[in-house]
């Protein structure tokens, strides 16, 4: 953009702090952010310039990566030194409602990862104290900005599928007791019920129920009932779940999420069916670039790829147009937020009833004699 006088203008900046400073903001979000700064697109250059984490060595390792970023002892401390215009939330589920009450009532924009919660009522507490703050609030749905579900949108609201019935997701992982994200010892809170709120499911299927209506256009799924398992690892939490739903509009949802699917096997794939043809991804699923993406079309059967952007961060998009959004807020020109944080807790709600009826398949028939143990 240039000034009146022909010079460029200035590049607005957006300030960032960091609450929560593991495995995802180490090696997606931070890598996002430095991507972002540097591609120089858009409305605002977002710049890290503090963090915090209880583990005050997690928060000096992330701060070291990023010349003058500083390190603080909590947010409160963080919040009132470094006054960022926007906080990235990414602490285990159950501490999100905290970080982001305080961060709002600072009058920073908050970017929290998701789930929203690990319960329903922390997470209509969240989202109340941000529409209280009055600030930009949104969860880290960072699969929303995947170059390749952006092509998905596009084909799609093209009507080049037709009508569309049905989408069905494909999102598991590997995750034993003792996972770590990089081998290192690791306090592993997602097989902790307390702290994550649930398992495979509560962890992976929201990436999904956010996904079909940004796919659709705002399509939401508004009907979903649960099946979940607890089949291969020894932990309280589910380690499986297929969602079956329906949007408002009628288009039919299936997922299939998982912990016990190992990493090998081919594990994320994402199909918008529709009465002309079928949109495919594989791989896109998650927090990386790349992957591949095809139309099969109904009549000649034919496959042809779709092209998209390869080489960016699903995550660097999201900070970039994140921040945007957090420094033009409240100006009569600034960026609105597509995904209201309501909508997003709806979709939280919905998924949260689904689960609370769902029960475990029963254990397999324990022998009732040695003799019959021994068959
Ligand atoms: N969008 C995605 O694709 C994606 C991917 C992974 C994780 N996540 C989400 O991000 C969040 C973090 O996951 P992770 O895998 O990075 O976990 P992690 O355990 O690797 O990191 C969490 C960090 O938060 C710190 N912490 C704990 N309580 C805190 C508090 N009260 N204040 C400040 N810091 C605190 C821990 O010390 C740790 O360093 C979770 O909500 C998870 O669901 C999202």
């Amino acid at each position: 953009m240039n000034t009146s006088d022909g010079r460029a203008a200035p590049a607005t900046v957006c300030r960032w702090a960091v609450a929560g400073c593991g495995w995802v903001a180490r090696d997606h979000f931070l890598p996002g952010l430095l991507a972002a700064a540097d591609s120089r697109t858009g409305g605002a250059v977002p710049r890290l310039v503090a963090v915090t984490d209880t583990d005050p060595a997690a928060a000096a390792r992330l701060a070291a990566r990023v010349p003058g970023a500083r390190t603080a002892t909590d947010l409160p401390a963080l919040l009132a030194v470094h006054r960022p215009d926007a906080v990235y939330v990414a602490t285990p589920n159950h501490a999100h409602r905290p970080a982001v009450t305080a961060a709002a009532a600072a009058g920073a924009a908050v970017l929290c990862e998701k789930p929203l919660a690990a319960g329903l009522a922390d997470a209509e507490r969240l989202v109340a104290a941000c529409h209280r703050a009055g600030v930009p609030a949104a969860t880290a749905y960072d699969q929303r900005f995947h170059p390749a579900h952006r092509a998905v949108r596009e084909v799609t609201a093209s009507g080049a599928l037709g009508t569309i019935t049905a989408v069905r997701i494909t999102y598991c992982c590997w995750l034993p007791p003792a996972w770590s994200p990089d081998g290192r010892p690791y306090d592993n809170w997602r097989a902790d019920p307390a702290r994550a709120g649930g398992g495979a499911a509560l962890d992976l299927a929201p990436h999904g129920l956010d996904l079909v209506g940004v796919l659709l256009g705002g399509d939401d799924v508004t009907e979903l009932t649960a099946l979940v398992q607890h089949r291969v690892h020894p932990y309280p939490v589910d380690d499986g779940a297929v969602l079956a739903g329906r949007t408002g509009g009628g288009v039919l949802v299936c997922l299939h999420v998982a912990y016990n699917t190992p990493d090998t096997l081919p594990r994320r794939r994402l199909e918008v069916v529709g009465t002309l043809g079928q949109l495919t991804a594989v791989d896109t699923l998650g927090q990386d670039a790349g992957g591949r993406l095809w139309l099969t079309d109904a009549q000649t059967t034919r496959r042809v790829p779709v092209p998209f952007d390869t080489g960016t961060s699903p995550f660097a998009v999201q900070v970039r147009e994140f921040s945007a959004a957090a420094v033009s807020a409240g100006r009569p020109v600034g960026r609105a937020w597509p995904w209201p944080l309501h909508r997003d807790l709806t979709l939280h709600r919905l998924l949260l009833e689904a689960l609370s009826p769902a029960r475990p398949a029963p254990p397999p028939p324990v022998p009732s004699t040695v003799e019959e143990g021994r068959r």
